[in-house]
């Protein structure tokens, strides 16, 4: 099938590669020229798993790219739109990208064509959009508005998209769920999984994946309350830490006791600096105000998101009770990306961790295995830049592990103790043990579990020979 995407960020990239990879024309539109020419090029603008192949793969031949949005719709029988939804001041989503769009392809409507929200967006957004196409020409019996919500996890995504857990295809015809369901039919039919070339199938995939067909408004809204659910299940879970760290309970413990109940499940159960990226927050702000429009007050999602801010500062207490005062002490900080496995920084916790810290006048050195270009953007020269770890620790009065990299839960403990001023570890990530911690000569500090401090060493001399200055 010849389809258009609508955005080429996080989401529409993926997305237009994976249905590339699953046999379709693609057209990946973006009025972003710069961005276009670099993808033509063959760069590619996201860290994340298993792009690169695919935009190796399909770049030229099934997989082509355009800022002709108007031309792009005339060729496609589906349009899937993937802009930007970002908070407006009150927190609703700002559709404006979304209405733009819509606009433009109305003109591009003659035969049969369905237009398929993929971007995450309030409910009611399909009626609107419907609206606005036939105000601007689009004729009533040749277009449905679809929404396909997408469930990616950056630095997953692309498994996600051919592994999902589930596809939601929210459609109010049969026709439109017709070829909705087309489009997906190579996963599920189980073709897809057949072939040798197939993207590795990761760890609990369900395959084929069911299809969950709704009306275009459930799947508008299962996309907020799936966000909004995960959300709370990770403040549940840091707001049980903190009852743990204050009864001197592990919470690490409590998890595997609450996760291994089928009805809760283990996962999103890990505490730590609370959450961030570009969905989490703005989708929580967006849903609590559909809720507020549609006439109910979702207080529970305010609180979620207290406890979420909440987070961020206990843990700047936590910092501050470690060192005592924080000015003019350096601090090596090991991740700025918002999570492990990416290079977004949107919202990430923490930047948001470093910013209190260069307030308080500690100087700050940074390491990030993927998002060292996009914090320069942000944190410019307030910081400095390590080339890795090691070189970010050297010297440094404590350590901070601010993002969940794979690469941080493998470093070598006794170098980093033998590099840093003191053996001070402030872990937002619970990356470590706290008896290893112990057993390395480490003050260790982490989340919602006792604080360890050395077993080998006595408690406050430097690891190294020098004195502080
Ligand atoms: C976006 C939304 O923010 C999210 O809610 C939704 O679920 C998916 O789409 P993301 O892909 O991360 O997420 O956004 P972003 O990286 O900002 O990409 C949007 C792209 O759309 C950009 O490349 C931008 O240049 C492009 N765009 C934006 C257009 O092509 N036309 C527009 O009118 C506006
Ligand atoms: C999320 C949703 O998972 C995805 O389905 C949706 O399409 C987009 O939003 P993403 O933002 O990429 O995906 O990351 P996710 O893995 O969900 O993590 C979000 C935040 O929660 C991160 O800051 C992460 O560190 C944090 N998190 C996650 C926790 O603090 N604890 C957990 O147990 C899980």
């Amino acid at each position: 099938m010849r389809i258009a995407v609508v955005g080429s960020g996080y989401v529409g990239l993926v997305a237009g590669a994976c249905f590339a990879e699953l046999g379709h024309d693609v057209i990946l539109v973006d009025n972003d020229e710069r961005k276009l020419a670099a993808l033509q090029q063959g760069s590619v603008p996201i860290h994340e798993r298993f792009l690169p192949e695919l935009l190796e793969r399909h770049r030229g031949s099934r997989l082509v790219f355009s800022s002709d949005l108007r031309k792009a719709a005339e060729q496609s029988a589906a349009i899937f739109i993937a802009v930007g939804t970002p908070p407006t001041e009150q927190g609703e989503a700002d559709l404006s990208y979304v209405e733009s769009v819509a606009r433009e392809i109305a003109g591009a409507i003659r035969s049969y064509k369905v237009v398929v929200e993929k971007s995450t967006v309030p409910v009611y957004t399909n009626t609107w959009v419907r609206k606005v196409l036939l105000l601007n020409g689009a004729p009533g019996d040749r277009f449905d508005v679809a929404s396909n919500p997408e469930f990616l996890r950056e630095g997953t995504a692309v498994t996600d998209f051919l592994y999902p857990d589930r596809i939601v295809l929210g459609a109010d015809t049969e026709r439109c769920a017709h070829l909705l369901r087309e489009l997906y039919q190579p996963l599920t039919d189980g073709s897809y999984y057949r072939r040798k070339n197939a993207i590795p199938e990761p760890d609990n995939a369900t395959t084929p994946p069911p299809v969950i067909v709704t009306s275009a408004k459930s799947a508008e809204l299962i996309k907020h309350a799936s966000n909004a659910f995960l959300a709370m299940k990770i403040s549940f879970i840091n707001a049980v830490a903190t009852v743990c760290e204050n009864v001197g309970a592990d919470v690490r413990q409590v998890c595997e006791g609450i996760g291994s109940d089928s009805r809760i499940g283990r996962r999103f159960l890990r505490p730590g600096l609370g959450y961030g990226g570009s969905c989490f927050p703005k989708d929580l702000l967006a849903f609590r105000a559909v809720a507020r429009d549609a006439g109910y007050d979702f207080h529970l999602l305010d609180e979620v998101m207290r406890i979420n801010e909440d987070q961020r500062q206990r843990f700047l207490r936590k910092v501050r009770n470690a060192l005592w005062t924080l000015k003019g002490k350096r601090l090596a900080v090991l991740g700025v990306a918002f999570k492990g496995g990416t290079d977004d920084i949107r919202e990430s916790p923490a930047v948001c961790v470093v910013e209190a810290l260069l307030r308080d006048g500690s100087q700050v050195a940074v390491y990030d295995p993927a998002a060292m270009e996009r914090a320069r953007e942000v944190l410019g020269d307030k910081v400095t830049y390590a080339a890795n770890p090691y070189e970010a620790v050297a010297g440094a009065d404590a350590v901070l592990v601010l993002t969940d990299w794979e690469e941080f839960a493998g470093l070598d403990l006794d170098r980093i103790r033998a590099l840093l001023r003191y053996p001070i570890v402030i872990d937002g990530r619970n990356l470590y043990d706290p008896e290893i911690m112990a057993g390395r000569g480490f003050f260790y500090y982490c989340v919602g579990r006792p604080e360890a401090a050395p077993r080998t060493e006595p408690s406050t001399r430097p690891v190294r020979s020098e004195t502080p200055e």
